[in-house]
């Protein structure tokens, strides 16, 4: 710097070049911030109650993306965020058409370099197999977290507004690339397959009982301790880029003194696949046997899941699947083999192949 200027000048110069450079790393690092665009379909995290203490009896689906976004100003601390409302809907009401659309779009946007991360928020009653759908049907390995809520944004120690900067921050980190769709709630990260609703309306709900959590979310950061070792995303076979809509696959449920009536009605009203969710290892009533048997020799594909919740349903277990020519559900829920048939049978009627992708994913 020259030495005749007045001292006072030349100490401005050089607090504006200070600022220059400070305001240039602050940009750089607001340009390091993932992309990360949230699409919201309804449920309890967009819901509103009669009073603070309303955490029941509330009504879901009735807040827009965009304040959802507003009330979570620190979201911007994390990701450039952009929201879309895609549905605004209870999720017990999601349909096949909602989840095509879904996958659709998220593919879409992931297929975008200026996409890093999707979060999706969503009603809790069937988040998880909204998840588990995505995770079959998703063509990336970006980020796709899902998001939900146990308590509407109007009660007091409302759980939406940090699940949502837990889920926005997730998807915008490289940890979470390739670990397939995740769900995060209670600052807890879960894969899409193994994770079920396990509570009525405690924040807690979410868990992964016996095959466990994938991770935690703490003071901003995600730490991953494990990761699903069953195929996803971008190792699945399945392709909805041009379906419209799905098989109908539908689920009955053991219990003692069950019959025959509600299967027969399924099957009669054109069900392609049957998902049997029986008491214990997937046991079938003496009552229900033959319908399944019936059902089996009319083409439509039988899979033996359990009402229980956890552990393998065992293949030539409590039946003699090789000889029924069912398929033995393994670890999935009923309503995750429902997800996984109806996909199967997009590309096979085959039950040999049909029980290999029960292994696979
Ligand atoms: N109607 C339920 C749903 O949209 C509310 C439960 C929730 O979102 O937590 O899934």
């Amino acid at each position: 710097m020259s030495h005749n200027l007045p001292d006072r000048l030349v100490r401005t110069v050089q607090t504006l070049l200070a600022c220059t450079m400070l305001l240039g790393s602050y940009a750089g690092a607001a340009e390091k911030l993932a992309n990360v665009t949230i699409l919201a379909t309804g449920g309890t995290i967009a819901g509103s109650g009669a009073s603070a203490t309303t955490t029941v009896g509330y009504t879901a689906a009735t807040v827009g993306v965009d304040t959802l976004i507003k009330a979570v100003p620190e979201l911007s601390n994390v990701a450039q965020v952009k929201g879309e409302q895609v549905f605004q809907i209870a999720s017990e009401n999601m349909t096949n058409e909602h989840w095509l659309a879904l996958a659709k779009r998220v593919n879409t946007l992931l297929a975008q370099a200026d996409v890093d991360g999707i979060v999706i928020t969503h009603g809790t009653d069937t988040l998880e197999e909204t998840a588990y759908f995505l995770d079959l049907t998703v063509k990336s390995k970006k980020p796709v977290v899902l998001v939900g809520a146990m308590r509407p944004g109007t009660a007091l120690s409302a759980d939406g507004p940090i699940n949502l900067y837990n889920a926005v921050l997730l998807a915008a980190s490289r940890d979470a690339v390739g670990k397939g769709v995740l769900v995060a709630l209670n600052d807890q990260i879960h894969s899409a397959r193994d994770v079920s609703k396990t509570n009525t309306s405690t924040p807690d709900s979410f868990k992964t009982p016996e095959l466990g959590l994938l991770g935690y979310i703490q003071g901003g950061k995600p730490y991953f301790y494990r990761a699903s070792t069953r195929k996803h995303t971008v190792d699945a076979e399945f392709d909805v880029s041009k379906l419209t809509t799905l098989p109908q696959v539908d689920i009955v449920y053991g219990y003692a003194n069950v019959g025959p009536v509600a299967l027969n009605a399924l099957v009669a009203a054109g069900a392609k696949g049957i998902i049997h969710a029986g008491v214990g290892d997937g046991s079938l009533a003496a009552t229900v046997k033959p319908a399944l048997v019936a059902a089996r020799k009319q083409g439509v594909v039988i899979v033996r899941a359990s009402r229980v919740g956890q552990g393998i349903l065992a293949r030539n277990g409590e039946a003699n699947d090789d000889e029924l020519d069912f398929v033995a559900a393994d670890t999935l829920s009923a309503q995750k083999a429902r997800i996984l048939l109806m996909l199967a049978l997009t590309k096979t009627s085959d039950t040999k192949a049909i029980q290999q992708m029960f292994y696979t994913y």
